[in-house]
């Protein structure tokens, strides 16, 4: 990417630098059975350990429970996390952090349960009014006032990167839209990535995160450089998102690298360790990427998506309410965002094709979009994924109320490269209605 360092150079009234978090982290196969010795260190004795009803009763959450009982510290399990959580199922699961007076948290789960985790332990430990800390203008903004208490992340999907990232999302009821809290104090203290859990992570669940994870690179290369951020602040306010940069290029750039190589064989063919063992590792490579660049258009238009459709299950998700996979709900805008933006850094778009597997030799800068456009499509057929909106039900008569449900997402849309208003907003959603 050195090429594209000009991207970064410093303009009048710019921040001056960028600021990465992330977790310690530990990647490798059996790395779960740490999870004791960990929290032993962080100076654990009584942990609230989150997870879901699915998980709660299996392997990953067994092999935890098991090291934590090993290494003599405390557990009370809470397995009621909601699947793509709403502030209703944060604020039971901070009830449950508040009453039981713990001194650590682990999360075993997917990006439903980390995030879960992270926001019962920021109630517990700096107690305030649910909309104190959630994104403003939605709600107030507030930032976090202090550390929380130390908390290990262990994922069991391959996507999110929600171990590193110090965002927790969810639904509010009141908007039908999704939001966040945001702050670098909830990025957790310890990931431990172990990626033989997704050995029973089912076909479309590894398609749905391998999505995910892709667009948080993708979206990650193709933000707003962060000179060109609007409103820069800087030192300890300086946003935990803040624009391309040239650590999240690297790791965005690798992470695309493997998704273009195995996502598919992962899909496919459950024991192929290796792919999902790269799966792992992209996911959280993609994770300390986007948590520092920030996502954009393909995230914004997903939460309308998501929002919106009236009955839609996939095997692996609750069968018992409509519920599109948020790594689908995100590709399903990645081919029509891709061809909108491409020509404000055709070299970018490019590079990102290439990384995806495409040949770009001899392409020129007009052909960018088009051609990662048409790798991800690739993509989306070799991994059985709807052929667009249209699939899910949408037609263009719902272009305007799918624009209305994206406007709450401004705050992510603006860190897209290109000025997007509502007119740009519909543009994209009738592009997206079909790919092939
Ligand atoms: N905080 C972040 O940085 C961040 C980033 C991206 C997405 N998210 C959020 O994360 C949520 C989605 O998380 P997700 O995609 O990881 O899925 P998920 O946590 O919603 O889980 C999806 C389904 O997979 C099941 N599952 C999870 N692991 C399994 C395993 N190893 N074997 C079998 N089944 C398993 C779950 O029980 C559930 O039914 C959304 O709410 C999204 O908005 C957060
Ligand atoms: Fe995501």
């Amino acid at each position: 990417m050195r090429c594209c360092h000009a991207d970064f150079a410093l303009v009048e009234g710019s921040d001056r630098g960028f600021t990465v978090g992330m977790p310690t982290f530990t990647f490798g196969a059996g790395v779960l059975g740490e999870a004791g010795d960990n929290a032993r260190d962080l100076g654990m004795t009584r942990v609230a350990l989150y997870t879901d009803a699915r998980l709660a009763g299996g392997e990953h959450v067994g092999t935890v429970r098991a090291s934590l009982a090993a290494a003599g510290v405390d557990v009370a399990v809470y397995d009621q996390v909601r699947i793509e959580p709403d502030d209703v199922s944060f604020e039971e699961a901070a009830r449950f952090a508040a009453d039981g007076r713990f001194d650590g948290y682990v999360s075993v789960g997917g990006g439903s349960v980390m995030d879960t985790c992270k926001a019962a332990n920021l109630y517990a430990t700096h107690p305030a009014a649910f909309m104190t800390y959630v994104n403003a203008p939605i709600g107030e903004g507030r930032r976090v006032p202090g550390a929380v208490r130390p908390h290990i992340a262990c994922p069991t999907t391959s996507g999110t990167g929600s171990e590193t990232t110090g965002i927790a999302i969810f639904t509010l009821r009141a908007l039908n839209a999704k939001t966040g809290i945001i702050s670098r104090r909830l990025i957790p203290s310890i990931a431990l990535v172990d990626p033989d859990v997704t050995r029973s992570l089912p076909p479309a669940a590894i398609a749905a995160t391998g999505f995910d994870c892709m667009s948080h690179s993708l979206e990650s290369i193709t933000a707003r450089p962060f000179p060109r951020r609007l409103n820069p602040a800087v030192g300890a306010a300086r946003p935990v998102s803040q624009g391309a940069n040239a650590f999240s290029d690297m790791l965005a750039t690798e992470a695309l690298k493997l998704v273009g190589a195995f996502l598919e064989r992962a899909v496919r063919d459950v024991s192929d360790a290796e792919a999902r063992t790269e799966m792992m590792y992209a996911a959280m490579l993609s994770g300390i990427a986007f948590n520092a660049a920030g996502c954009h258009l393909p995230h914004g238009l997903s939460y309308a998506v998501s929002g919106l459709a009236k009955d839609w299950h996939v095997p692996g998700y609750p069968a018992d309410r409509s519920l599109v996979p948020h790594g689908m709900a995100v590709v399903l805008n990645n081919p029509s965002v891709w061809r909108h933006t491409a020509p404000s850094s055709p070299e970018r778009h490019l590079h990102c094709a290439h990384c995806l597997g495409a040949d770009v030799r001899g392409a020129g800068p007009d052909f960018a979009g088009e051609a990662l456009a048409t790798r991800v499509v690739e993509l989306m057929r070799a991994t059985g994924m709807p052929n667009g909106l249209s699939a899910l039900g949408f037609d263009d008569s719902h272009v305007d109320a799918l624009a209305t449900g994206a406007e709450p997402q401004y705050r992510v849309i603006r860190n897209a490269p290109v000025d997007i208003g509502r007119d740009e907003l519909k543009g994209l959603f009738r592009a997206a209605m079909r790919y092939w």
